[in-house]
């Protein structure tokens, strides 16, 4: 089996290596994203790889089914970039649910402490020998009230963190799956009474700039907004609007709307295009991880092993639990 792989690093070739070779798996790892512009590279491939900003839109899905290509399989949970309508009857498509919730959840909390008693701040002037404490204050964690929006696998295991804090939690999801107890509120109390708010709800036309300006008019004075799920859950104008009117008092990203032409990139020395990440970026209560939350030896190692057995059984017609299907 022949495997194109795009968007590949170096550290995806460490870990796919070991299991491709288990199952005798050819893969060529591409460094483009897999777009309109690169979809060619899939040609004379049994199935592509595929990550969060890859463009599999129906024109991709209809290159690769004419190249013969039989199945994608998403090296991710998310597949808001995968335009599934266009896939059905022709080409299979599966993903990894779950590969490590600890790793966004833990990458959640270390921003939330990061910014909460400005560690990226102390750790910048400690190295210039500046060991003044003025401007660092922070606050205490214990008994402020966190809002869960999406109580899934990720919201589950940041749940549990948050307890360990002895915070106050309060969530909301369109299904109340939290297995431990949790108070469920309404979406409008969880705006106006968290201090926290942490996203971990899928992207879909419903969650879609959820965080919008009505939101966080709703919210409190000062609240913190972290958000390791989706860029586009958060209209990121408003965003920037509730942080110069003072209202939002801190935000958190590991995830941004338009990320895809950036991420994962060293664009260090170069000009970028993007004034509303230039202006994220040079706030100084914003927190911008590269989409990082997922980067853990253990995650790495669990998508690699779940990608390639999808592979495997979506090229030899066994059924595969991870295979998404179509829902009209
Ligand atoms: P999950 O499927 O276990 O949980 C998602 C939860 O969101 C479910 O409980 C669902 O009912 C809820 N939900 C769906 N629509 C909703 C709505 N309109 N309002 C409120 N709740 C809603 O997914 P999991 O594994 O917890 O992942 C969550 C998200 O985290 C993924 O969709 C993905 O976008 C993101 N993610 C980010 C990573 C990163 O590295 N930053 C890595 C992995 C996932």
């Amino acid at each position: 089996m022949k495997i194109a792989f795009f968007d590949a690093k170096p550290y995806d070739k460490i870990s796919f290596e070991k299991y491709a070779s288990i199952y005798g798996i050819r893969i060529k790892y591409y460094e483009p994203k897999l777009n309109e512009d690169t979809v060619e590279l899939a040609k004379n491939y049994d199935g592509v790889c595929a990550f969060v900003n890859d463009k599999v839109s129906s024109y991709v899905m209809e290159k690769l089914c004419s190249y013969g290509v039989k199945f994608v399989v998403m090296r991710c949970a998310g597949y808001n970039n995968v335009d599934l309508k266009s896939a059905v009857g022709k080409i299979k498509i599966a993903r990894v649910p779950a590969y490590s919730p600890y790793s966004i959840a833990e990458h959640a909390m270390a921003m939330l402490l990061c910014t909460v008693r400005k560690i990226h701040k102390s750790y910048i002037r400690t190295k210039d020998f500046n060991f003044s404490l003025d401007g660092l204050t922070g606050f205490d964690l214990h008994g402020k009230t966190v809002g869960v929006l999406g109580t899934g696998k990720i919201g589950q295991a940041f749940i549990g963190i948050c307890r360990g804090f002895g915070m106050k939690i309060i969530a909301y999801d369109k299904i109340h799956s939290c297995r431990d107890t949790v108070t469920y509120v309404e979406l409008d109390t969880l705006l106006s009474e968290s201090d926290i708010i942490s996203l971990h709800c899928p992207l879909t036309e419903e969650t879609y700039h959820m965080i919008n300006s009505d939101a966080i008019e709703k919210m409190k004075q000062g609240v913190i907004i972290i958000n390791t799920s989706r860029g586009a859950l958060i209209d990121t104008e408003a965003l920037i609007n509730g942080i110069k009117a003072r209202k939002i008092s801190s935000a958190c990203l590991d995830v941004y709307e338009e990320e895809a032409a950036v991420f994962y990139n060293d664009l260090s020395g170069l000009i970028i295009e993007d004034d509303t990440l230039l202006r994220l970026i040079s706030l100084p209560n914003v927190i911008i991880t590269s989409h990082q939350a997922y980067l853990t030896n253990e995650a790495l190692d669990n998508i690699a092993k779940i990608t390639v057995e999808n592979a495997v059984k979506l090229m030899s017609g066994e059924r595969c639990e991870n295979e998404i299907l179509f829902m009209s």
